[in-house]
């Protein structure tokens, strides 16, 4: 049924304000899990038993969503969310999300879209700026992390299959000359995908040895280089997604130097992946020591990262940023009569560089979100989250059963659970993480590290204050406590 009476979508639109008004304010005290699992929200769906012959208001059938959806809500953009690296909403962003729904732009036509095409081109200059990289770099927005890896490493393959005379866009993968991926062995599974979905297989990649903070060693990067004669994509990176740690990017940018030195210009393409990492360089003005973490990466040729982490823009903001555009454009080219908008083109359109036709108007959040905060803002929020990882790392120093194993450099502090003798460490630390998740206060999930099980805290969310983290330690103690008294 279509509301053709305004007054009620009037009324709709204020009632989704007001909820989300309520909803948001309740962010800071709410518990952080969601109240059920995903089963007992799926059951209540099932009294549906099929979708019903009528349909129903709009307002009506937005508060039924509401009803069904809330209690397995988690509070994934409220101040102690540590899960995973999930960033928050600056009010800003999520009103131009609203926005963009709003207006609902398709961002992939150029110029049909004006508006959507040149905040996306603008909010991306804002961004190459603050990250500090050369100003020619060009990108899109895409989905999320995962895609800017995937886009930057078609790129990559494109350039360096051309260099030897191979079109892979004309050509494909089969019989063209083999192409190598060096890793370090903790980069993010999602490098591994990127390679799967490009169809170079995992047999491309090589795995370089990292040190106790999962960096790769830029010594045995450059012995591998040196052993080399194939053309290779090194792919550093960024932030550990346990540790938080940076491979040294100076030094890897040294040997694909040297690298290309001995082989030509089209040898070797050197990829970051900074998907909440290469951030640190804009907090150069507040924390120069977070800036020189990632030093080198300005070197680079492509890099990923997002919004949706460390910016708190809403989900669905990955930014893929590669030297020359022409090496991205070539691996996403595509083409139809159809797509054009009538209008003489006026400028350039960054979906042409996206792995996407049709495209959310991500530009518009995340312009909103830079606007809101300003340069100095970022450097600001980037700084706090350090702060934060390091007084939450520092409340937890001398607690019985738990330890912190990584040197806590960026937002991410890797802590051990200790159990107690006869317990196995894997079934404590779930224990652990599902009382520490029941009880409420703060939400973090389990990783494993060094063959060892964890729980991870990461400090992305731009509300999480000192009082947060302090609140955060001592719900981990009290249920270390309440677990090992069971
Ligand atoms: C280093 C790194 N790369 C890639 C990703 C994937 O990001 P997304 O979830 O935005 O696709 C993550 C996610 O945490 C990450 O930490």
């Amino acid at each position: 049924m279509v509301d053709s009476d305004s007054s009620e979508e009037a009324a709709l639109w204020r009632w989704v304000a007001d909820y989300a008004a309520r909803y948001r304010s309740s962010l800071g005290e709410r518990p952080v899990a969601s109240q059920v699992d995903s089963e007992t929200v799926a059951s209540k769906l099932r009294e549906l038993e099929s979708l019903p012959n009528e349909g129903t208001s709009a307002l009506a059938c937005v508060e039924e969503l509401v009803a069904l959806a809330e209690p397995g809500i988690t509070a994934m953009s409220g101040p102690r969310f540590a899960g995973w690296v999930v960033g928050g909403t600056l009010p800003a962003a999520l009103a131009a999300d609203w926005l963009t729904a709003t207006w609902d732009q398709n961002a992939g036509v150029g110029e049909g879209a004006p508006a959507a095409t040149a905040f996306e081109n603008a909010a991306l200059a804002w961004v190459v700026a603050l990250l500090r990289l050369p100003k020619a770099v060009k990108g899109t927005l895409v989905t999320g992390a995962m895609s800017a890896n995937f886009s930057c490493l078609a790129a990559a393959r494109g350039h360096l299959l051309e260099a030897v005379g191979w079109d892979v866009q004309q050509r494909g993968l089969f019989g063209a000359p083999a192409l190598r991926v060096i890793v370090g062995h903790e980069r993010h599974e999602t490098i591994d995908k990127a390679v799967r979905l490009l169809g170079l297989g995992k047999q491309a990649l090589t795995c370089v040895e990292v040190d106790g903070q999962g960096r790769l060693r830029a010594s045995v990067l450059a012995r591998e280089l040196e052993r080399c004669a194939e053309p290779v994509v090194v792919c550093a990176q960024a932030g550990n997604v346990n540790s938080g740690a940076f491979d040294g990017l100076e030094e890897v940018a040294e040997s694909v130097s040297r690298h290309r030195e001995r082989r030509g210009p089209g040898s070797v393409w050197m990829h970051v992946d900074g998907a909440f990492g290469l951030w640190a360089r804009a907090a150069e003005s507040r924390a120069p020591e977070l800036a020189a973490l990632c030093r080198g990466a300005e070197r680079a040729d492509s890099w990923a990262t997002d919004a949706h982490k460390v910016l708190n823009v809403p989900y669905d903001c990955g930014i893929a940023l590669c030297r020359e555009a022409r090496s991205l454009r070539r691996a996403m080219e595509t083409g139809g009569a159809y797509l054009e908008s009538g209008q003489p083109r006026t400028t350039f359109n960054s979906g042409l560089l996206s792995p996407e036709l049709s495209r959310r108007a991500r530009g518009f959040a995340l312009w909103a979100a830079l606007r809101q905060l300003g340069q100095s803002g970022v450097s600001e929020l980037v700084a706090r989250y350090a702060e934060n990882a390091r007084s939450f790392a520092h409340a937890l120093t001398g607690s019985v059963g738990l330890r912190v194993l990584n040197d806590v450099c960026f937002n991410q502090v890797v802590v051990l659970a200790e159990p107690q003798a006869g317990v196995d460490p894997a079934a404590w630390t779930t224990r652990v993480v599902q009382a520490l998740q029941t009880e409420g206060t703060c939400y973090a999930t389990p990783s494993s590290w060094h063959g060892r099980p964890v729980i991870r805290f990461s400090f992305c969310n731009a509300s999480t204050t000192r009082e947060d983290a302090r609140r955060m330690a001592e719900a981990l103690r009290r249920v270390i406590e309440g677990e090992a008294a069971r």
